[in-house]
């Protein structure tokens, strides 16, 4: 009891010194789904902070292939696919996610942040090194530390660095560079062509990340291998189920023989249960509307496109972004508070992304687009920014 009490003494002073640099962080309690609006206390909301970039997680269709899925297979999954037998729409899903992808195959995880972990403990270890991009996301961070290969970073986007790098590193079994494609808070794109030209030359494995990119980019949604006319030449390709597909889950698409080895290997998808029927049922349909309704990406790239010109002509610094993310750099914690405060009084919900989710001094509001914002939803963030703007510029 005495021990309990003098580490819940000192996870209270943790909590108050995040208070006090302004770093503290709270749950906002919803009660509508995901969409353009958010119903929150009595108030509605125009919700300028969800990955559902495209609005498929309230799509009839989306909804509907759900609902049959827990009519046909219930709600859980039983057990790990490989011990209560693999229920059919897990694997279908596959071969739908592998042929949008133009890849060999595709495994589904239980999460994006599992597929980033269950792919890269499986395929390194301390025999190897991980390179990867400063700016990366915490899963690709963690799956690196937790595969106890070599964790080296080079600076954003710089692939100079990357190949001297890469030519230090020759004594080690495996190369693995691990990045982002898309940067889901810099809305950076990473030079794919380029990255993959020099990962073939130095023999080094790519893995890339196309959570934020998948849907979004290319001439079909395919993503950025799409966009960069690299389908079925990455090594390895993550997305995940839960940003523009509006479900939850996550995969690793490439060869046969890689996927085959993840299952037999990646203890993120061995040793836990399933995902939900229901969750893979409505990927599906949702790969579906991506590939049948493109106005929906037109309409988010319009709306990205507009915003943007807007608010840098506002006097704001956008960070070099593009697509459908557009960080906007505040530089200090209390000062992004406070502008997330004032959108919140005019009924905008926006994320204040500070340390550690983003370096120290680029706190910043991060804005995400939606295809189903209204012209008047993305007029009344440009008044309310222009007031902030007023007050902290
Ligand atoms: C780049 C990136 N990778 C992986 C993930 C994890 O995906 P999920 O949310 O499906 O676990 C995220 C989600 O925040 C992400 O932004």
């Amino acid at each position: 009891m005495l021990a309990a009490n003098s580490v819940s003494r000192a996870l209270k002073e943790e909590l108050a010194e995040l208070k006090n640099r302004h770093l503290h962080r709270e749950l906002t309690c919803v009660s509508s789904a995901q969409g353009p609006r958010l119903s929150i206390g009595r108030g509605v909301f125009v919700n300028f902070s969800s990955n559902n970039y495209l609005g498929l997680s309230t799509h009839p269709r989306v909804k509907k292939s759900a609902r049959a899925a827990v009519s046909r297979w219930g709600t859980g999954s039983g057990a790990s696919r490989l011990i209560s037998g693999d229920l059919a729409i897990h694997g279908i899903l596959e071969s739908k996610l592998a042929s949008f992808k133009q890849e060999e195959a595709a495994l589904v995880f239980s999460s994006g942040y599992l597929a980033n972990l269950g792919a890269v403990t499986a395929l390194v270890n301390e025999n190897d090194v991980v390179l990867v991009d400063r700016l990366n996301h915490a899963s690709i961070i963690d799956a690196a530390r937790l595969s106890k290969a070599k964790l080296w970073v080079y600076p954003h986007l710089d692939l100079g660095e990357l190949e001297k790098l890469l030519d230090r590193a020759q004594e080690f079994r495996r190369r693995l560079v691990i990045t982002d494609a898309y940067f889901g808070m810099d809305g950076h794109v990473v030079a794919l062509d380029a990255l993959h030209e020099l990962c073939r030359r130095k023999s080094a494995l790519l893995m890339i990340d196309e959570a934020h990119s998948t849907g979004v980019f290319g001439k079909n949604g395919r993503g950025l291998t799409e966009h960069f006319g690299l389908s079925g030449k990455i090594d390895v390709v993550m997305g995940t189920l839960s940003k523009a597909l509006g479900s939850v889950g996550g995969f690793i698409a490439g060869s046969e023989v890689l996927i085959e080895y993840l299952v037999n290997r990646s203890r993120e998808f061995i040793f836990t249960t399933a995902p939900s029927p229901a969750a893979s049922a409505a990927a599906l349909a949702s790969l579906e509307v991506i590939l049948e309704e493109k106005s929906r990406r037109t309409r988010l790239w319009d709306n990205a496109g507009f915003l943007r010109r807007k608010l840098s002509g506002l006097g704001f610094d956008l960070m070099g972004s593009e697509g459908p993310v557009l960080p906007l750099r505040i530089g200090d914690s209390q000062k992004a508070l406070l502008v997330r405060e004032l959108l919140w009084k005019e009924g905008l919900f926006v994320a204040c992304i500070r340390p550690p989710t983003v370096p120290k001094g680029t706190d910043r509001i991060r804005v995400s687009v939606m295809a189903t914002h209204t012209q008047e939803d993305l007029e009344r963030l440009v008044s309310a920014m222009k007031k902030a703007g007023e007050k902290i510029l």
